[in-house]
């Protein structure tokens, strides 16, 4: 095993590269981006998206780059070494990452594993939305109705989980930087071949119009009309969840990295990549939607879905009435989502693995097993009759108010206690390629002052009205409820007492806290 210290490190800077893009790369490139997009001002929303881009994604990449990399840990080491009373948010990031988004994750990659059987028979026969949510979700009649598990998705979830044990319980030079090294190149021939595919397809080219002109009204906030500025807080929350950020995952990733290393170039190209397979994808999606349209003889937005709807019912649908090679167009575009999810999965447990060996220095291989079968447990509630709505309970509160709290807290802590300069320093210390000096400013003041308005305009959005007419009692068990819930989890972590100290910033010692 690569080691420095007793600590794993990757085996190259590639196999880095390649596990952080992976976990950039996931659903949300697929199902989220192309919609966000298309409902955004087309083309004109790559104008936000890259300010967003710009001004919150890479200089928070680049933070959690660096965190990670000179605490040598994860969040909760990272926030303990320089004041125990921030460790229960270094604990609350990765806890929130497995809790909030893995539980369900794992379970949406479960439906995919299904519907990739499902693509060698056509298996949802002729109305793909009737069968998504009859006949294979049988989905209850609201969030609080539980019902009966659903076995065929509880056997896939335990698939995923095993997959994601076998990723997890081996070092990350072994494990995620192997995974990765396959899934990486596999994911990017798949998603060449569904491209080009769907770019052959009758209508694919009115899609993709769709997909990109570009719709100036939509973004130009000096109009005065309040809804221009959807699409630009549409394209800061979009890039966050994108680049994995606010959760600590980058943070653990970079803490394997080797003491020389480029982590300004490692950022670039890693969001660089991340957002190019997006864009890419898109033509995909669009192009499929595109022909659907065509084939129905309607307009395309009342084909264009995002979510659970696009991946599950629109595609199904399109993929049936293609005019060959329907099966191996089904199986390539679920293997895709399959690949993509796995990918970000692993890196959602990996910062809890991280944080728990780091504090406790318990072997990795224990932890990762146990959760992995606390999570598997756990996730089971997503495979009842109720799950899609608790799913898009808990996802509405965690996209809209953990992660960004998450970056919030982080650009708080590294601007003003860790303080900015001191983390610019250690990366132009390393005598590679320069942080400039406008990071700082970024990272103190406006980055969290955007944050900050997201967060509350969600709020004010959340109090005007239930969100999607849920009862609100449903919204406080499965929303406000998961999060307390991952809050106190947090802080009974953060109480006991460290068996390997936190590094102490500026020191390549480790110092036991007193
Ligand atoms: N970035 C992943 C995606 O786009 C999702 C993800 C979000 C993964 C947050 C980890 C943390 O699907």
């Amino acid at each position: 095993m690569t080691e420095s210290g007793n600590r794993a490190v990757w085996g190259s800077k590639l196999g880095f590269l390649l596990a952080a893009i992976g976990s950039a790369v996931g659903l949300g490139n697929i199902w989220r981006f192309s919609y966000m997009t298309y409902e955004n001002g087309g083309g004109a929303f790559l104008v936000p998206y890259a300010v967003a881009l710009l001004m919150a994604g890479i200089p928070l990449l680049l933070l959690e780059f660096i965190v990670g990399h000179k605490q040598r840990g994860a969040s909760p080491m990272a926030l303990a070494s320089v004041s125990k009373k921030w460790e229960w948010i270094g604990w609350w990031m990765p806890v929130v990452a497995t809790v909030g988004i893995q539980l369900f994750y794992s379970v949406v990659i479960a439906w995919c594993l299904n519907y990739f059987v499902f693509s060698f028979s056509l298996g949802w026969g002729s109305d793909s939305g009737a069968f998504f949510f009859d006949e294979f979700l049988q989905l209850s009649s609201s969030p609080t109705e539980l019902g009966s598990f659903n076995w065929s998705v509880v056997s896939a979830t335990l698939i995923v989980w095993a997959v994601i044990w076998f990723i997890c319980f081996k070092e990350v030079n072994h494990g995620i930087e192997k995974a990765c090294s396959i899934f990486m190149p596999l994911l990017f021939v798949l998603t060449t071949i569904l491209v080009f595919w769907s770019l052959t397809l009758d209508g694919a080219m009115d899609g993709i119009q769709h997909y990109l002109t570009p719709d100036w009204s939509k973004i130009n906030v000096f109009s005065g009309r309040v809804e221009t500025w959807k699409p630009w807080l549409d394209a800061f929350g979009q890039i966050f969840f994108t680049l994995s950020l606010g959760f600590g995952i980058m943070i653990a990733y970079a803490s394997y990295l080797p003491k020389k290393t480029d982590l300004v170039s490692s950022g670039l190209w890693t969001a660089l990549a991340n957002c190019s397979y997006s864009v890419f994808a898109g033509f995909a999606v669009f192009g499929t939607l595109g022909f659907m349209a065509a084939q129905k003889g309607v307009p395309i937005d009342q084909v264009a879905k995002a979510g659970p709807g696009l991946a599950f019912v629109v595609y199904p649908e399109a993929i049936s009435n293609l005019p060959f090679g329907n099966r191996i167009f089904g199986a390539a575009f679920f293997l895709t989502l399959v690949i993509a999810g796995l990918s970000s999965a692993v890196s959602l447990l990996e910062a809890l693995i991280c944080s728990l060996t780091d504090k406790f220095d318990w072997r990795r291989g224990r932890v990762a097993t146990v959760l992995c079968l606390i999570g598997f447990l756990t996730s089971l509630i997503f495979t009842t009759n109720a799950g899609l709505y608790i799913l898009d309970i808990v996802d509405h509160f965690v996209t809209n108010y953990a992660l960004v709290l998450g970056g919030l807290l982080e650009c708080l802590f590294v601007g003003w206690v860790l303080k900015a300069h001191v983390a610019r320093e250690h990366v132009n210390s390393l005598g590679l390629r320069r942080l400039v000096k406008a990071w700082e400013i970024l990272i103190k003041y406006i980055t969290p002052l955007i944050l900050a308005t997201i967060i509350i305009r969600a709020l004010l959005a959340d109090l005007a009205k239930p969100y999607e007419g849920y009862a609100v009692s449903a919204l406080a068990i499965y929303g406000m409820g998961m999060l307390l819930v991952t809050v106190v989890i947090a802080v009974i972590l953060s109480v006991f007492k460290w068996r390997k100290g936190p590094v102490l910033h500026d020191s390549d010692e480790k110092h036991l806290l007193t």
